[in-house]
């Protein structure tokens, strides 16, 4: 496949069912978007029914014969996340989970379980999620989990000892930490589903620098930003990352893509590294056994 991946490079996906976190804006619905053209069944798991529905009826607009769902879905919330899931559990099948929510550099704030927002949000809400969605994607032989993370998972570091940041809050540290957490969540998945012998892929993706709404905490700081909106990614090429991890045939379980121009920063999609710090088992069991404990979900393989 070339490596100027485009959105016409993604197979149908007639006959599948996606689930997609945050589909109603940014790079989730320009992901939702794409798979819909291609044919899939998509669910679009929004916090906001309005918000949701606007995008259903935007991506209506481009598709008339679109198959959608809304799915309620407040990663904050163990209780929404588990309703959210018995919904999805009645579909007929799960092809593909991507697990694309995400929140960045809030003020500190705790999730309605008391978890630190983003380390919450953007990690334990999606393992949760995942371990409850595991039975319906495991009758797939072909399902995929992917999760996107960020070039800011470079760096990261997971602070075992102060997990919900009760000692000390960096909104930036707290956002590495979580997108690190997606990296070794995905690594520790797909170690386990081979261990299983189960024929899923965990697959990891990052959109580079896209210019969507995830910017909506940094206050005057987002001016700083405005010179690299001229180089960015669009949301819809910030979407192709994850298009690929999610639909390439050549994609690998514990891959991880991001885009092919400069610096991962922007362009189209490729098979990228991950950071030699992601690559330590022992952080992947310890986060694995930590995010058990929190959720009070575990996984069937
Ligand atoms: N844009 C970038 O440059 C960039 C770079 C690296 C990584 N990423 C990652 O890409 C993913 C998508 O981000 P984006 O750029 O598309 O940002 P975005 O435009 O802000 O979209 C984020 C999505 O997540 C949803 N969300 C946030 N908190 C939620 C919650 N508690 N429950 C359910 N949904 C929630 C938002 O819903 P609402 O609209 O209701 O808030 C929205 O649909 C994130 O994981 C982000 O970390 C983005």
């Amino acid at each position: 496949m070339s490596e100027r991946y485009q959105e016409n490079q993604v197979p149908s996906q007639v006959g599948k069912t996606a689930f997609v976190t945050g589909a109603n804006t940014g790079i989730g619905y320009d992901t939702a978007r794409v798979l819909a053209e291609k044919g899939a069944r998509v669910l679009l798991g929004c916090r906001d029914e309005q918000r949701a529905i606007k995008a259903m009826d935007a991506i209506r607009v481009r598709v008339p014969s679109a198959n959608l769902a809304w799915i309620e879905l407040d990663l904050t919330s163990l209780a929404s996340i588990r309703s959210a899931s018995e919904q999805v559990l009645a579909e007929e099948h799960l092809d593909l989970l991507v697990n694309n929510a995400g929140v960045m550099v809030p003020p500190k704030t705790l999730t309605q379980d008391g978890f630190e927002l983003q380390f919450g949000v953007n990690h334990l809400g999606h393992f949760a999620l995942t371990g409850q969605l595991l039975p319906l994607l495991k009758q797939q032989t072909e399902a995929r989990i992917v999760t996107v993370s960020s070039l800011a998972h470079r760096g990261g570091e997971i602070d075992f000892d102060d997990l919900q940041a009760n000692q000390s809050y960096s909104r930036m540290k707290r956002y590495q930490m979580s997108k690190l957490a997606n990296i070794l969540f995905t690594l520790a998945l797909s170690e386990r589903l081979a261990q299983a012998q189960c024929g899923l892929k965990a697959v990891a993706c990052h959109p580079g620098g896209s210019n969507t709404e995830l910017g909506r905490h940094l206050g005057p700081l987002k001016y700083l930003f405005l010179p690299l909106e001229l180089i960015m990614n669009s949301s819809a090429e910030g979407a192709l990352p994850t298009l690929r991890a999610a639909t390439d045939p050549d994609a690998v379980s514990g891959d991880y893509y991001g885009p092919a121009g400069w610096g991962e920063f922007a362009r189209s999609a490729k098979r990228v590294a991950i950071d030699a710090a992601a690559r330590n088992p022992q952080q992947w069991e310890q986060l694995w056994q930590v995010s058990e404990d929190l959720t009070g979900v575990t996984f069937a393989f």
